[in-house]
């Protein structure tokens, strides 16, 4: 059996990075709310349990807890922030509103070493984030890290194994964060750090396999990351009793549907039955002289599942539907965790009304994107697929303003195609010299088909054509934005080979908005 970290979940908003650095010890490891039943915790067999932060008062009535029974299972546990108060405050330690609220990085005193802060310097920073504060330690903990405002910044019980921090290790800002939560899992509760993408892999293979059995499975294949991942995985574990149907709705970037076919379908490296439809003559006809952007949202949508649905009806019944959800999707959608629900997420949902399925798989559904990423590679998926750019479902759709037709479609894609080509080119340039990226590097840029013309000159020759809006954008979690400072010469750079080699275009702008007010996406 897989050696597996829990982290109970009291809604505290750095929980998936808990996670997330547990398993850059190679530890895995699942997040369960803090609602689950001590006995199913228990029958899963962890080999340690880490407790979340939170936003409440743990002494306050009606406040997430867990009973005494948690911290007896004979399982190193570790309380962060909240989970640390709730150790305390459970065990028969005092924890009341703090005298100074502590918040940002904070230097940290460490006076014992061993076995969680080994190797941590006894003076360093830590990310603090609390309002409450543990005033005194339960009976058989002892303090041993402390903060000028905070005298019980770390606490622990070695012959029970119980370790409370009050700061955020799993925060970067905290220097030796990463070091502490790797003492914890590898060190004290033993786990051997086997845990990586391949075993990862392998797993799900086996699992999928089991499931499945001589079942069929559908999935519908975008050609994002997420859902060529899962196509990937699920190719590798029952090869043609999967149907992938990928539809081109004729508004993806330059090249990406024979991309996607070329991976996927025949002559391709994975074994599956690939449904390409063209789709692109259907979507330009219902768009036709539609510029209202909710609109054609509702339309992409819509004609989305319609084509799937026309498609499954010739497959007939299929066993299971598929789905690229990952861990972050379980998350916005508020299906998961306890944190508060930020945005009802734009793929999932829709799709199982239409479809004649039993169940839905979801792969992915434990995984961070870039572990996503490092799956997809690991299973042989291309490079240039693995690190696609977010893309949003209604694709270029959404960054033609006004009308959609077949030459705008064009305009954005051959200049969406020069703007990506230089910046990646000059990231790299940049990287070859320092060794990393540069710190403008955007996480997600592209190009705009503005409806807006105006009168230029080209060759002695008026013209009047369209301005094209480039777009670039640093941003962690796509809540908030800021426009990224790309290098004037590289804008310039694609300003001059957009209007050279893309006709109908004879401006260039470069959009300053952060997001809010702006979104990143136009429509
Ligand atoms: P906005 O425009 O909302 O974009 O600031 C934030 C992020 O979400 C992506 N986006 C979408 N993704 N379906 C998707 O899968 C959509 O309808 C959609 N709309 C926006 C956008 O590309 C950005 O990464």
């Amino acid at each position: 059996m897989q050696e597996k970290i829990i982290v109970i979940d009291f809604g505290g908003q750095y929980n998936q990075l808990i996670a997330r650095r547990v398993r850059e010890c190679n530890v895995y490891c699942e997040i369960y709310s803090y609602k689950t039943d001590i006995a199913k915790i228990k029958a899963m067999e962890p080999k340690g349990i880490i407790l979340t932060g939170g936003p409440n008062s743990c002494y306050e009535e009606g406040a997430p807890g867990c009973t005494k029974e948690l911290f007896e299972l004979g399982v190193p546990v570790l309380g962060l922030c909240y989970g640390a108060q709730l150790m305390m405050h459970v065990l028969g330690g005092k924890v009341e509103k703090a005298p100074v609220r502590e918040y940002g990085k904070t230097e940290l005193v460490v006076n014992n070493n061993e076995p969680l802060f080994s190797e941590v310097e006894e003076n360093s920073i830590c990310w603090m984030s609390h309002f409450d504060y543990i005033s005194k330690p339960a009976p058989g903990f002892d303090i041993i890290a402390h903060t000028d405002n905070c005298p019980v910044a770390a606490a622990e019980d070695k012959k029970r194994d119980l370790y409370a921090i009050q700061f955020h290790p799993e925060v970067l800002h905290t220097q030796y964060g990463t070091r502490m939560l790797y003492n914890f899992v590898r060190n004290i509760c033993g786990c051997s750090g086997s845990w990586r993408m391949d075993s990862f892999a392998a797993d799900q293979i086996k699992a999928i396999r089991e499931k499945v059995g001589d079942g069929k499975v559908l999935l519908a294949l975008s050609g994002g990351v997420d859902s060529s991942v899962a196509a990937g995985l699920l190719s590798r574990a029952i090869g043609k009793q999967l149907t992938c149907v990928f539809v081109d709705h004729g508004l993806l970037r330059k090249d990406e549907g024979d991309e996607v076919e070329s991976v996927f379908g025949e002559g391709g490296q994975f074994d599956l039955n690939f449904i390409r439809v063209n789709a692109k003559e259907r979507y330009y006809d219902k768009l036709a002289g539609v510029t209202e952007p909710e609109q054609k949202r509702k339309i992409i949508g819509e004609e989305f599942i319609r084509v799937f649905e026309e498609e499954a009806r010739k497959i007939g019944a299929v066993d299971f539907l598929a789905q690229g959800t990952i861990y972050p999707d379980v998350v916005e959608s508020g299906l998961g965790g306890e944190s508060a629900v930020i945005k009802s997420h734009h793929n999932v949902g829709g799709l199982p009304d239409y479809v004649n399925f039993k169940e839905i798989i979801e792969p992915l559904r434990n995984l961070f994107k870039d572990e996503v990423r490092k799956l997809g590679l690991e299973l042989g998926i291309p490079e240039k697929l693995v690190f696609r750019q977010p893309f949003p479902g209604p694709g270029l759709g959404i960054r033609i303003i006004g009308e959609i037709n077949a030459e705008k479609v064009k305009i954005v894609q051959d200049a969406d195609y020069i703007y990506r080509s230089e910046v990646d080119k000059a990231a790299a340039n940049y990287k070859a010299e320092y060794g990393d990226d540069p710190k403008w590097m955007p996480n997600q840029y592209f190009a705009v088909l503005t409806n807006m013309r105006s009168v230029g000159v080209m060759g002695d020759e008026r013209t009047y054509d369209y301005a094209v809006a480039l777009r670039a954008v640093n941003t962690i979690d796509f809540m908030t934005a800021e426009a990224a400072q790309i290098p004037f010469e590289v804008l310039q750079t694609v300003m001059s080979r957009i209007i050279n080699e893309v006709r109908g275009v004879n401006r260039v702008f470069y959009d300053l908005t952060s997001k809010p007010p702006g979104t990143v996406e136009f429509e």
